[in-house]
Parts: structure tokens; sequence; C-alpha cells
């Protein structure tokens, strides 16, 4: 019996050897200690044997199986980290910088639109505006119903719109539709500003992108005039540009105000001889606007009789590249790391 132990163990051996597989491993697992295993059929056919032989027997084959399954479950973690191992060169990705990106590390850096942003934002909340942000995609109702542009308004058509499939959604083409938003939450008197994407479905040239950024304001008291409107409008300039800027208002035309303006200021790329930012103008369409519509006042629940206000949408991105003296709006979303570099202002 003994001398069938030894070589069950050699037999073992040879074949979890060659056992490739979890399954090969578990099979010889189940052949010799398993319940209908070698060992115990050894165990089975000791009925008739001596004590003494029953008992050697028995603590030889105890220690086998002990030992086997020792090698077993051995053989199977080997397995396990072989398996790990293969997948992970299969996967394998190589995530380490090479030299020569290493070589040219780029500091980080604040984008010109949000230096300028965080500095307007500052210059509103000390003459005591709130901020307020709005979502990109909006309806109908928002962008143009509010606004006193109704659907049948030719004004839709100053504006190349992104439509959703379903054509009640939109990507915002300006900030304006904050005015309405704005008026839901909150009951005047007030004053707020809103900065934030906008996007227009247009060609691209050195003044225009499909994706740019607008300023939003409003404020709505008792007797607000066209005089306290320009007072914020020269404050604001004067405070960005750090010196008075040579600034025209004429007459503009947008659904949502009346009387409406152009405020245009002097080309600071060109000053005013005329350069490709300024089509040759000399002048800068920068901040449109005018006094509230009653329409859109009515719209947002707001007491005409007793309120009125003023609002206006300062087209950030022009005054990023007055300011920088940038001479082509598509710099801003070029993703050129050395443009962006040139401007981190922390
Ligand atoms: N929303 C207008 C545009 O994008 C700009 C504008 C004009 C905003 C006059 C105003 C305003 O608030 O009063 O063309």
């Amino acid at each position: 019996m003994l001398d069938r132990l030894q070589k069950l163990s050699k037999q073992f051996e040879a074949e979890l050897g060659e056992a490739a597989s979890q399954a090969d491993i578990l099979a010889v697992k189940a052949k010799y200690i398993g319940k209908k295993g070698e060992i115990s059929s050894i165990l089975k056919g000791m009925k008739d044997a001596s004590p003494e032989e029953k008992k050697t027997v028995g603590k030889e084959s105890n220690r086998l199986k002990q030992e086997m399954h020792k090698a077993i479950s051995q053989a199977l973690s080997e397995r396990e980290k072989q398996e790990i191992e293969e997948q992970l060169r299969q996967n394998r990705q190589d995530i380490s910088l090479t030299k020569s990106l290493l070589g040219q590390r780029h500091p980080a850096a604040y984008h010109p639109v949000t230096i300028v942003q965080r500095e307007i934002e500052d210059i509103f909340t000390s003459m005591g505006f709130t901020i307020l942000n709005g979502p990109h995609i909006e309806d109908d109702y928002h962008n143009f119903e509010a606004l006193n542009i109704p659907e049948t308004h030719p004004a839709r058509d100053m504006q190349d719109t992104f439509w959703f499939s379903d054509m009640k959604h939109l990507l915002r083409t300006h900030t304006s539709p904050m005015q309405v938003r704005g008026m839901e939450t909150h009951t005047a008197p007030f004053k707020f500003v809103c900065p934030g994407k906008v996007f227009r479905c247009e060609d691209t040239d050195a003044s225009h992108e499909m994706v740019f950024h607008q300023l939003e304001g409003m404020m709505v008291g008792e007797n607000i005039s066209v005089a306290n409107l320009i007072y914020f409008m020269k404050v604001l300039l004067a405070e960005i540009f750090g010196k008075e800027v040579e600034v025209r208002l004429r007459p503009g035309y947008f659904p949502f105000v009346e009387p409406g303006f152009e405020l245009d200021i002097k080309c600071l790329i060109c000053g005013g001889s005329g350069c490709s930012v300024c089509k040759q103008t000399g002048w800068v369409e920068l901040l449109p606007c005018g006094m509230v519509h009653p329409r859109v006042l009515e719209y947002g629940q707001v007491d005409t009789d007793k309120y009125n206000g003023f609002a206006f949408g300062l087209g950030l991105d022009r005054l990023v590249m007055m300011r920088y003296g940038i001479d082509d709006i598509r710099y801003l979303h070029s993703g050129d790391l050395r443009f962006g570099q040139q401007f981190s202002e922390y």
C-alpha cells in the first residue's frame, strides 16, 4: 500500500506539472484528492487491512493529501499570476512622457477670456450687481419669444441659429435669454450680469467665430435713464482699459430694447486708421445696449408702471482682443499652447 501511495505521489507530481490551464489543475485535484479520488479509494480499500497497516497507511495518505492540497493551491495561484501578467502585457500602454515632451513643459495659464471675464465680474460686483450663470442649450421662449422676437419676426434671421433636431431647442445665440431667466428668479429692483459662451452658425473670419463670449447685463429699478446706462458703460470701459477710451453711441436696433444703441470704441489695434478687426472703419462694435423694452419686462412679470431698466450685451472676445492687441478672434480657440502661455496672470 505504501508503495502505491509513493507511486501515486510521483504520478500526481508529473500530471500537475503538465496541467496548463486552471481547468487542468482542478481536474488533477479531483482525480487525486476529490471525494472519489485515488486517495479516497485507497482508504476505502483498507477495510480488511490489519490495524497496524491501517495506521501507517492512513497516516501516510493524510500527509500526502495535505501535500497535494498545498501543491494544487500553489499551482492555482501561480496560474492566476501568469494570467494577470499576460493581460497586463496585452493591454500595455506607455503613459510615461517622452524625453522631448518633458523638455518643453508648458506652465498652466488662464485663458485671456477668463482673465478679462473675472475682472469684469469684479467691477460689477463692486457696483452691487450679482453674477448669474445660464444654460447653453436654450428653448425658443427664452432665446427669442420672451425677448420680443416672435416666430414671424425678421429679427430671428439676424442670428444664424444652431437648432436641435426637435426644432424646439437651440444653442443660445446670445446671453440675452438670461434677462428672461434673471427676471424669473429676481423681483425688481435688481441688477445682474451673466457671462458665457454663445453660438452662431456662421462663417468665421478675423472677427467672427461660431463660439464666442458675451456678458449680459440688466439693471431694473425706478426711474432708470439712458444717462445711467452710459455712466455704467463708461466706468466699465475705463476700469478695463485703465484709461479713458474714445466711445461713440449710435442708434442700434434690437427687438428687446427701445431705444437701442450700439456703443463703439475707437479701435485699439490700429488706433482708428483701419484694420481687419475694425473692418477698416476705425471703430469696433463692443457694447450693444438699450432701455429694456416694456414687453420684455411684461414677459418677466415686472410692473412696468413702477419699474424700467437698461440692458447690454458686451462682446467679451472683442474686448479681450482690444485689450491684448490680438488681431484674429480665431486665436482664442486655436488651442495653441504658445498663444495661451502669454496670458498667465494668476
Ligand atoms: N443680444 C444681442 C446680440 O447678441 C446683443 C444685445 C443688444 C444685448 C442690446 C442687449 C442689448 O442686452 O440691450 O446681438
